[in-house]
């Protein structure tokens, strides 16, 4: 069974319901799936000192690694509804770490739509550029460049 864009919108949507976020009052859920079809999910965590604020994709992101889990199919964002939301410059960066082949899924005037992720962010920063400079870095995987 393959998973569609519009189920994992609506795991974003589900985990939205979760966010905090008293501050900016802009709900945001975020959904990630891996290969093997399993679903992380994470909403919008907000501070009283704002910068310390947390983005619904990170917070997702985090939550997979935690669980072990560092490779993605695809990221659906789920902002407040009718207002398109797609992820910030960071998590772009952050969502390019662990895929940079990624889907990125989110609505836009009511219709569901699917991008990639490298056209979001484009000659993105990664492991290669610091094992390039002879960092002495670990080489970075191969499917996240
Ligand atoms: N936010 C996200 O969680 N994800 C995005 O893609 C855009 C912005 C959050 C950060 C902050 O809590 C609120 O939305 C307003 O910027």
């Amino acid at each position: 069974m393959t998973l569609e864009p519009s189920d994992l919108l609506a795991a974003a949507v589900a985990a939205r319901a979760r966010a905090y976020a008293p501050y900016s009052k802009f709900a945001v859920g975020a959904a990630l799936v891996a290969p093997d079809g399993r679903i992380f999910t994470g909403a919008n965590a907000e501070n009283a000192s704002y910068g310390l604020s947390m983005c619904a994709e990170r917070v997702a992101i985090y939550h997979a690694l935690s669980e072990g889990v560092q490779h993605f199919d695809a990221v659906a964002v789920a902002g407040p509804d009718d207002v398109r939301t797609m992820p910030c410059g960071a998590c772009r960066q952050v969502l390019s770490e662990f895929g940079a082949g990624m889907n990125v899924i989110f609505v836009d005037a009511g219709r569901t739509r699917v991008v990639l992720l490298s056209s979001l962010l484009p000659d993105a920063f990664s492991g290669a550029d610091l094992a390039a400079a002879h960092l002495g870095a670990p080489l970075p995987r191969r499917d996240a460049r």
